[in-house]
């Protein structure tokens, strides 16, 4: 694997690459990766020559300072996976290398109404961070095909607006969201949990296919009151938990036999976690 921390220099490799028709598979992250990372990384190695990964904690995305400063950087075990799983190029830049003296994030929110719900509205300006350092990455790598995980499912519907308005020769492809054995949907803060933390975490997943289970005409009503029953009060604080279409996220307030999704947000103790589910159109 070739490690770049200076935008020309990958920029000058890449292009070399793509004199030669390699097709580029981007993948970008903040590291502390797990296996959902690199299940990315194995999707796009198989649809592309040369894949790269990006690992940049981006401050722009952070809304609390507390978060940044512990966000988990184990940057030669993260090398050390990326090599197991043959990553071409690993992008390490640092803050000025990626934002020089300037801070300041991409914040003309027209990146579509659900910006603003959801994950926007509990974390404002979030997505406007996660759309500048994409945006960078993107005009850097420039990437024939991205690949970004269902886990972060907002995210994504952010991103594939993005990339119909100003990338659309980047091919997306959603990832499906690899989770432990007992259901908890991989997360590089998932180490932030303690044992008694751990233990309930799966409750989300549990509360997810209950809400599936029940969305059907005869039981949508109580869907997701009786998915709230399966997370323990004393110990969660529910942020969210809406059922919503797949594409718009507007809540649904009626049975709706289309795309449908199912999101959650919890804090419990000092961490905050996120989940969701599709329930397909029948
Ligand atoms: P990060 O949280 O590191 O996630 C990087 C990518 O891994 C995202 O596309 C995310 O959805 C995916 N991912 C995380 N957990 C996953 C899981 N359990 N299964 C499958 N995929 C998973 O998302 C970001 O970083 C940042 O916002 C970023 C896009 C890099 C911009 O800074």
């Amino acid at each position: 694997m070739i490690l770049f921390q200076q935008s020309n220099a990958l920029r000058g490799f890449l292009e070399s690459q793509k004199a030669q028709n390699k097709r580029i598979g981007f993948v970008p992250t903040m590291g502390a990766l797990h296996a959902g990372h690199i299940s990315l990384i194995t999707q796009a190695k198989a649809n592309c020559d040369i894949v790269v990964c990006s690992i940049f904690v981006n401050p722009t995305q952070f809304t609390q300072a507390s978060d940044l400063e512990t966000y988990p950087r184990p940057i030669s075990k993260d090398i050390e996976l990326l090599e197991a799983h043959a990553c071409d190029v690993l992008f390490h830049p640092s803050v000025e290398e990626m934002y020089g003296s300037d801070l300041s994030k991409d914040n003309s929110n027209d990146y579509g109404s659900f910006v603003h719900v959801l994950e926007g509205a509990s974390r404002p300006g979030h997505f406007d961070g996660v759309v500048t350092v994409v945006k960078k990455l993107f005009e850097l790598v420039r990437p024939d095909e991205v690949f970004f995980g269902q886990k972060d499912y907002q995210q994504c519907l952010v991103v594939q607006t993005l990339i119909n308005r100003s990338f659309n020769t980047i091919k997306f492809n959603l990832c499906v969201i690899a989770r432990e054995a007992d259901g908890l949907a991989m997360s590089s803060r998932n180490i932030r949990l303690s044992e008694a933390e751990r233990i309930l975490a799966p409750q989300l997943y549990l509360a997810l296919k209950k809400a599936k289970q029940l969305w059907t005409v005869e039981t949508w009503k109580t869907a997701s009151n009786e998915a709230l029953k399966e997370i323990d009060s004393n110990a969660f604080t529910v942020e969210y938990l809406k059922i919503c279409d797949q594409n718009t996220l507007e809540e649904l307030s009626h049975f709706q036999n289309s795309a449908v999704v199912v999101l959650v947000a919890v804090q419990i103790g000092k961490t905050r976690l996120i989940d969701n589910i599709l329930i397909d159109k029948d």
